[in-house]
């Protein structure tokens, strides 16, 4: 029990390090690192990841230093699929919703100053229903494995999707390649991910692979 204890603390030290160590790189990164960053991102998804036509799609806006994603929003946008961000649960606060995001979206900011789009229920799209989730994360290993902010949003979001077998949304991490370190202490509730997208690679894991129509 003590031993047991002991090793968990011991791992949420470890992930409490790595997320203060990878946030700090990610945030010294310039403004034409990360503009270059942003149109490299966007030119990868566009080579590397085949959508069919009105492919609903959940993202995120950046923050914190994260790879800005509004170039491949605009250009998702472009060509007429439907983009989703997401949005805490007004009830449970401990789960994400996804809002339909356009161009004249009314936004407002959630608790950590990251904005969502005003929640109308006509336009919330079930997790299940989307077709692809590209995730924000604060760390990647070579496993596919992932660290997040610490909200563990995701993660109870995406509980069940392993559990009911879904076969979709396919779920693909975006990240800066300097995210990526050599190894991950990971917690049973940690969903892993199957694909990462960075501005110079996609990574794919076999193993965890969802769907593989990429
Ligand atoms: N499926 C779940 N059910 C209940 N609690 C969960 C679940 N997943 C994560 N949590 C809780 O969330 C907390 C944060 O989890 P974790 O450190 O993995 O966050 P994260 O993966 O960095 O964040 P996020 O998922 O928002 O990116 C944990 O302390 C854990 O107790
Ligand atoms: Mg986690």
């Amino acid at each position: 029990m003590e031993k047991n204890s002991c090793s968990n603390s011991n791992k949420a030290h470890i992930r409490k390090e790595i997320r203060v160590e990878v946030r700090k790189r990610r945030k010294e990164l310039d403004e034409n690192f990360q503009s270059q960053a942003e149109s490299d991102l966007c030119m990868n998804f566009t080579q590397k990841i085949n959508l069919p036509k009105k492919t609903a799609i959940g993202i995120y806006l950046p923050n914190d230093g994260e790879v800005r994603t509004n170039l491949l929003i605009q250009s998702l946008w472009r060509k007429n699929h439907d983009v989703f961000l997401p949005v805490i649960h007004p009830f449970s606060g401990t789960h994400l919703l996804f809002q339909k995001y356009e161009e004249n979206s009314t936004m407002r900011e959630n608790r950590y100053a990251i904005l969502e789009p005003e929640l109308n229920c006509s336009e919330i799209c079930p997790v299940s229903q989307l077709d692809i989730l590209l995730m924000p994360l604060v760390a990647f290993d070579g496993k596919g494995n992932r660290l997040g902010m610490g909200g563990g949003y995701y993660d109870r979001t995406l509980a069940s999707y392993y559990a009911n077998g879904w076969s979709k949304p396919q779920l693909i991490g975006l990240a800066h390649d300097c995210q990526k370190v050599s190894q991950l202490p990971i917690e049973a509730w940690d969903v892993p991910l199957p694909a990462i997208l960075t501005p110079t690679n996609l990574y794919r894991w076999q193993g965890n692979e969802a769907n593989s129509d990429i």
